[in-house]
């Protein structure tokens, strides 16, 4: 019992050290603040794997990514193209 008390409590400790995305992301710039959804993208999508490499982690979001993978799915799936569909003053 005192056994299975511990393993509980350290189960506990593991689950809440597992990275978690934030419902959304911004990031600004000199061409106006871009908005990621991620939320609604997973919700959408379903796969994680069109944006992650394996486990899911943290992804550094710069201008190659910006305008290499998420400009290339939106161009694929009819998704949002524009400068200032993207970019928001
Ligand atoms: C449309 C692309 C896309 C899809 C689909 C997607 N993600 Fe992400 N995810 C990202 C991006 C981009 C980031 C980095 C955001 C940032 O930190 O600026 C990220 C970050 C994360 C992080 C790291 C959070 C942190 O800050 O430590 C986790 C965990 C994660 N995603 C889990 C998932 C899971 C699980 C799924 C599938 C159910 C999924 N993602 C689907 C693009 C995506
Ligand atoms: C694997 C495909 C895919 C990737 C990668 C992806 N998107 Fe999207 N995104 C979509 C699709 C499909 C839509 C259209 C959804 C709709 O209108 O139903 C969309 C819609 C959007 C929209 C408009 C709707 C909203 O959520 O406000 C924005 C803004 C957006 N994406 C930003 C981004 C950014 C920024 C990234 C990269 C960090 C990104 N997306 C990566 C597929 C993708
Ligand atoms: C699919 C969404 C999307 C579209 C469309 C898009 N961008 Fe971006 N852009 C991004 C993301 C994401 C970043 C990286 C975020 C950051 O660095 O703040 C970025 C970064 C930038 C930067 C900052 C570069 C830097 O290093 O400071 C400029 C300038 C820029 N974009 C201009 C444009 C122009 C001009 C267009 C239209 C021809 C455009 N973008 C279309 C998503 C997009």
């Amino acid at each position: 019992m005192k056994k299975l008390v511990i393993m509980m409590m350290l189960l506990t400790f593991v689950g809440a050290t597992v990275a978690i995305a934030a419902d959304s992301y911004t990031y600004d710039n000199k061409k106006g603040t871009v908005t990621f959804n991620h939320k609604e993208h997973q919700d959408k999508l379903g796969d994680c794997a069109k944006c992650h490499e394996g486990e899911p982690a943290k992804i550094e979001v710069d201008k190659d990514f910006g305008h290499g993978t998420c400009k290339s799915c939106h161009k694929e799936m009819n998704g949002p193209t524009k400068c200032n569909d993207c970019h928001k003053k």
